[in-house]
């Protein structure tokens, strides 16, 4: 071990390692102790004969590991930034970062919910997260900055956008992938029933989540409104976790019947038949919410047994008329040069009925894209 002082600055430096119970305890500076089995300490090796230094790809072979691998030796190196052993069954050497190790001990190698702003109307006090779509196009900073807006609040605009379907597909690849799916890639649309689908129509659309009867449900979904020469037709949205957070304080049995229960819903027409099964209110392994999916109008046969039928549909009817009440609520009109971008996976979205001519560009955005362009840039802007 170094004789080295630590700084305590780095809370990651590695303090002492020691062989207990057939386990490696380690002391971070932080004051923190972690414990890893042996056998999972050589399937992490981060020599480079165990983990490719380019691609980060595991180069271990993990079933030739003996299961009872033990190391012969520690030594905390290199001033507490890195940790080595000897194994004891052939001699052979390892080596693992003090940050890697203090970073999985941790989070246990699992990714958080992020922290976000749940919000009702009154909550939202008709402010909406905005930044200019200019810094956006220029700025990295910005973007993470727009993106987080996104994650904290489900939703956020863009002001200063030319009026362009070009400008807006531009905006939509600096977040990620437009999506191919039934609607085309990019769409451009007015009320023409292109599709069969409402949203082809003038007439209101309810609160809802897009692609229910998808497995994987578009992650984010962008609009621009370029022309509208007519009334009506205002956005509204809806954060789907602070309706499901409302039902989990004040019914738990509903709340439990919405996270369990998995609905199927189908899109059927268009020489296209697609079905998926989502809970209302998906939950992820630490009991956060995941995703809402929620689409009366799509959704498919399905039957439980009566009492459970009958408590669904309770749950149903509760969870409809909250994401119906004005009080939770935000609505506005969209203009040419603002583009809203929103999180198919929480916020629900409807629209007004309109008369005249409207417009509407916009697109889909895996989930997956949009995580990945967002740690890229934590990362990189750190
Ligand atoms: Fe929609």
């Amino acid at each position: 071990m170094s004789a080295q002082p630590i700084p305590t600055a780095t809370p990651s430096r590695l303090v002492s390692a020691a062989l207990a119970d057939g386990e490696v305890v380690v002391t971070f500076a932080a004051g923190v102790t972690a414990r890893f089995t042996p056998f999972w300490l050589r399937d992490h090796c981060h020599l480079p004969a165990s983990l490719n230094p380019d691609t980060l790809q595991r180069q271990v072979d993990t079933f030739s590991i003996p299961t009872g691998i033990a190391p012969a030796r520690l030594a905390v190196a290199e001033e507490g930034r890195v940790l080595r052993a000897t194994w004891a069954h052939d001699e052979s050497a390892a080596e693992w970062p003090a940050d890697f190790l203090f970073e999985v001990a941790a989070s246990s190698g699992r990714e958080r919910a992020p922290a976000r702003t749940l919000w009702d109307r009154e909550a939202m006090q008709g402010r909406f997260p905005t930044l200019a779509f200019s810094d956006v196009m220029a700025s990295d900073s910005a973007l993470r900055d727009w993106l987080s807006l996104v994650e904290t609040f489900g939703f956020a605009l863009a002001v200063g956008a030319p009026a362009t379907t070009e400008a807006t597909a531009a905006i939509a690849r600096r977040v990620g992938y437009i999506r191919e799916t039934i609607f085309g890639g990019f769409w451009d649309f007015s009320a023409d029933l292109a599709f069969k689908d409402t949203a082809y129509t003038p007439v209101a659309i309810g609160p809802h989540t897009d692609g229910t009867y998808s497995i994987d449900s578009p992650g984010y979904q962008m609009f621009h409104c370029l022309q509208h020469d007519g009334t009506g037709g205002e956005n509204t949205l809806v954060d789907g976790f602070k309706v499901a957070d409302v039902i989990r304080r004040t019914d738990p049995a509903a709340y439990r019947m919405l996270t369990t229960v998995k609905v199927p819903a189908h899109y059927l027409g268009d020489g296209v038949h697609l079905r998926a099964e989502h809970e209302i209110i998906a939950l992820d392994r630490d009991g956060e919410m995941r995703q809402v999916a929620y689409n009366n109008y799509d959704r498919a046969p399905f039957l439980l047994p009566a009492a459970e039928m009958k408590e669904f549909y309770r749950a149903l009817a509760l969870w409809d008329g909250l994401v119906n009440d004005p009080a939770y609520e935000v609505a506005f009109k969209l203009t040419p040069g603002t583009v809203l971008l929103f999180d198919n996976w929480r916020t629900l979205h409807g629209r007004r009925a309109y008369t005249g001519f409207r417009r509407l560009c916009g697109a889909y955005l895996n989930k997956e894209d949009f995580d990945s362009r967002r740690r890229v840039l934590h990362s990189a802007l750190r």
